[in-house]
Order: C-alpha cells, then sequence, then structure tokens
C-alpha cells in the first residue's frame, strides 16, 4: 500500500510518500518513496517561538512544492493533464482560507495526473490548530480530486510509531531526510507492555502500550513540556530558537571540558509518588541564576546548560523507571523531538540496562517531525480500517492518544 503522509502540525511543513506492506510484526516493512520537510524554524526564530498565524501561511505556501518534490524523488508521477474543472467549486470552497494554495494546488492537479497512490495520511492533532487546518484542508482537496480515502493521524502516535521502526539506509548516505533510498520494518525488540516516554515541544507523557496502537496516559506534565523547557531556558542563555539542539551542544562541550556547576537546580516532582512531570519551576530556578550572574560568562552558560540538561535527565530517567517497575513494561519507546538530545537518550540507556529494559529510539534526525512518522503511523491506521470521511475531518489542537 502506498500511503501519502501529510505533517502541519507545528512549524515543520513535510510531506512524505512510502510503501508498506504487512501486519505488525515480522512481516511489516516499508520503503521510502520520497521525502520532503520543509523546516520554517528561521521564520518563527526573531519571535522566540512558533507563531501560529505565521505557521499556517508558510504551510500553504510550501505543501504543494513539496508534494511535488515527493512526487519527483518518487518517480511514480503522472504528468498527464487532468481536467479539474468539475472539482473548482469544492476546491475552492474547501480552501477558502489559504487562498496561496489553492492557487498553487489548482495549477498542479491541472498539470499532473492522479499518481499511484492507495491513501492520504494527515495530522489532525495535537498541535496548533491554524497549523492543523492548513493539511487537513490540503489532504481534503487531493483525496476529493484524486478520490483517495484518508487517515487522520495523531501526531503523537507518529512519534511512537517511529520510535518502533528499524530503518537500514541502501547506499552510503549521510542524511536520511536526503535519503530516499530507505528501507525499514519493526524493531525485533518490542515486547508489551510497552511504556512511552514522549518527550517534544508540546508534550511529556508516559504512556502505557498493552497492545499495539491502544494507550493509556499514566504520566504527564503538570505546566510546561520538557522541549519547551529547553527552549524557555535556551532564551534565558540567549541561545536562538529552537533551543534544544543549542543547550545540549553547551552542557556537551562543558562535560568535556569538565565544567561543573556550582550549583544544583531542583528535580521536580522526583519526591511525590506519582508519574508525572513539571518543568515550570526548573525554568524559574534557572531564571534566577541568570538574574543574580548577569550578564551571564561562556562558561556560566555552560555550567547552567550541563546542569540543566542533567536535572532534566534525571527526572525522566528517574520517573520513566519507576513506570517500567509499576507496569512491568519490557520496551521503552523513546520519542518526540526531545529524543534527539544525546545525554538523555544515553542516561535512559544506562539506566534501562539496569532493569533489563532497553529504550528504542528514532534515529537522531527523525526524532523532531516529519511526515515518514505520520505516513508510518497512518499506515498501521489503515490496515485495521480506520478511515475518516475527509468532510468530517477537524483539527484537534488537544487530541489525546487515549
Ligand atoms: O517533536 P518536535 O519536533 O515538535 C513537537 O511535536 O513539539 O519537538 C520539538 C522540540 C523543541 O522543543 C526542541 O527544542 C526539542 O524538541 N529538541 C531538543 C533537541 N532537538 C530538538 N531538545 C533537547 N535536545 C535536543 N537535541
Ligand atoms: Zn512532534
Amino acid at each position: 500500500m502506498r500511503v501519502l503522509g501529510i505533517e502541519t502540525s507545528c512549524d515543520e511543513t513535510a510531506v512524505s510518500l512510502i510503501e508498506a506492506s504487512g501486519d505488525f510484526g515480522a512481516d511489516f516493512k516499508f520503503r521510502i518513496l520520497g521525502n520532503a520537510l520543509f523546516s520554517q524554524t528561521i521564520t518563527h526564530a526573531e519571535y522566540g517561538g512558533v507563531v501560529p498565524n505565521l505557521a499556517k501561511r508558510e504551510h500553504g505556501k510550501n505543501l504543494v512544492p513539496l508534494l511535488e518534490q515527493v512526487l519527483n524523488e518518487s518517480g511514480i508521477r503522472a504528468g498527464k493533464h487532468t481536467d479539474i474543472s468539475v472539482y473548482s467549486d469544492d476546491l475552492r470552497d474547501m480552501l477558502a482560507r489559504e487562498p496561496e494554495l489553492y492557487a498553487q494546488l489548482s495549477e498542479f492537479l491541472r498539470k499532473h495526473e492522479k499518481p499511484e497512490i492507495d491513501c492520504i495520511a494527515v495530522t489532525v492533532g495535537p498541535g496548533l490548530e491554524p497549523a492543523l487546518w492548513v493539511g487537513i484542508n490540503f489532504a481534503r482537496a487531493l483525496s476529493e480530486v484524486w478520490d483517495l480515502p484518508v487517515v487522520a493521524v495523531n501526531h503523537m502516535e507518529g512519534h511512537v510509531v517511529m520510535s518502533l521502526m528499524e530503518i537500514r539506509p541502501i547506499g552510503n548516505h549521510s542524511s536520511i531526510l536526503q535519503n530516499t533510498r530507505i528501507d525499514g520494518m519493526l524493531s525485533k525488540n518490542i515486547e508489551f507492555p510497552a511504556l512511552a516516554l514522549l518527550i517534544s515541544g508540546g508534550h511529556t507523557e508516559l504512556v502505557l502500550m498493552r497492545e499495539w496502537m491502544k494507550y493509556e496516559v499514566i504520566g504527564t506534565t503538570r505546566d510546561d513540556a520538557v522541549g519547551e523547557a529547553f527552549d524557555k531556558v535556551a532564551r534565558l542563555l540567549g541561545l536562538p530558537y529552537p533551543g534544544g539542539p543549542h543547550i545540549s551542544r553547551l552542557a556537551e562541550d562543558a562535560r568535556k571540558k569538565n565544567i561543573k556547576a556550582n550549583f544544583s537546580l531542583p528535580r521536580p516532582m522526583l519526591h511525590e509518588d506519582n508519574l508525572d512531570f513539571s518543568f515550570s519551576g526548573l525554568k524559574t530556578a534557572v531564571l534566577r541564576i541568570v538574574e543574580s550572574n548577569s550578564p551571564l560568562s561562556e562558561e556560566m552558560k555552560s555550567m547552567i546548560a550541563r546542569e540543566f540538561e542533567d536535572t532534566v535527565a534525571d527526572v525522566l530517567v528517574e520517573k520513566t523507571l519507576r513506570a517500567v517497575d509499576a507496569y512491568g513494561a519490557r520496551t521503552v519507546i523513546v520519542g518526540g523531538g526531545v529524543s534527539a538530545n544525546s545525554h538523555i537518550r544515553a542516561q535512559l540507556a544506562s539506566q534501562l540496562s539496569t532493569v533489563n529494559c532497553k529504550p528504542l529510539t528514532p534515529p537522531i534526525e527523525l526524532a523532531t517531525d516529519n511526515a515518514l512518522m505520520i505516513a508510518l503511523a497512518g499506515y498501521f491506521r489503515a490496515i485495521s480500517g480506520d478511515y475518516s470521511d475527509p468532510d468530517t475531518l477537524r483539527a484537534d489542537g488537544n487530541l489525546k492518544l487515549a
């Protein structure tokens, strides 16, 4: 089955086309036919975070060029003329709020015939609703003109599914995202009950999976998400958005140079007997240190970055170990943008090994948002018969996994 994935939940516009077969288990395999992503971080950087209406506008501009790139890469594009006049009123209505997208898509559809794909998977939440709507309306329009079924995908399920994959690049390529010749399958190390630690810009959750695609949220953040904390602390240190990778780089540097903090940050929620998180107090503690040491020396910035990263890793590891113990988990699935963090990965791997548990992490380049994860999650939903009526699709900024 060929699945076209569309992701516009935040500040990444992404389109991916996969060919997949098999069910949950050893017979599952997929190949990336085309994968394209445009990151809007430069647009949002000057505001220190994602501006929903700017994100929406950028998605509207970028979706058609990315789709064209993906179809070109895949080699399955049919270049024949299509008569779209019968659809133009519907398309205009569907894309009434995205005039630029309407213009580009009409032109694109006039030039290209329906490619040989079987279904469209689109993120419907959680995320920024104005941004989500652009992808949804794009999917509806394609579904109408190409007469294809649509699968609604939960973005967080996309992160989970991405971490379950074992990816095998074919040939010698430096970047997965620019390498269309990739095969993948499900990791052999998945055992239930499994636990997912989802750590991103919008979420920090511990999720219990007793079987495929069934979720129970057992812990969540009471305030900021962990990625948000990385971004806010980065801002306090004068580092650009998104801050996670910058903090990580400074912290690594501090470890190499043996720069240790002469203060310690609070480990929030560790003394409470639950699986929830809280990161806003940590950010406030950093703010106090920044204020009392201003202007910050480079060494002080490194100290803060290292101590902050250590603190976050300690809290994530400790709560994950508690959840593993409480639910007898055999596998820990780590997903979301913050799972790109090498220190957190290393700490989780070393601590989980003491309880015979193995973390499953995505390839670093696929830890942050992308459309491959949406196409993959969409495939599993499609083979379960979980299609949606395109006209009833709604963006749900707070969509839950369970
Ligand atoms: O999953 P994602 O791309 O978007 C959301 O669904 O939110 O996650 C983005 C978040 C940002 O907060 C970013 O700072 C963080 O992931 N992030 C990192 C790293 N790379 C990205 N945080 C810590 N260390 C990293 N290496
Ligand atoms: Zn995400």
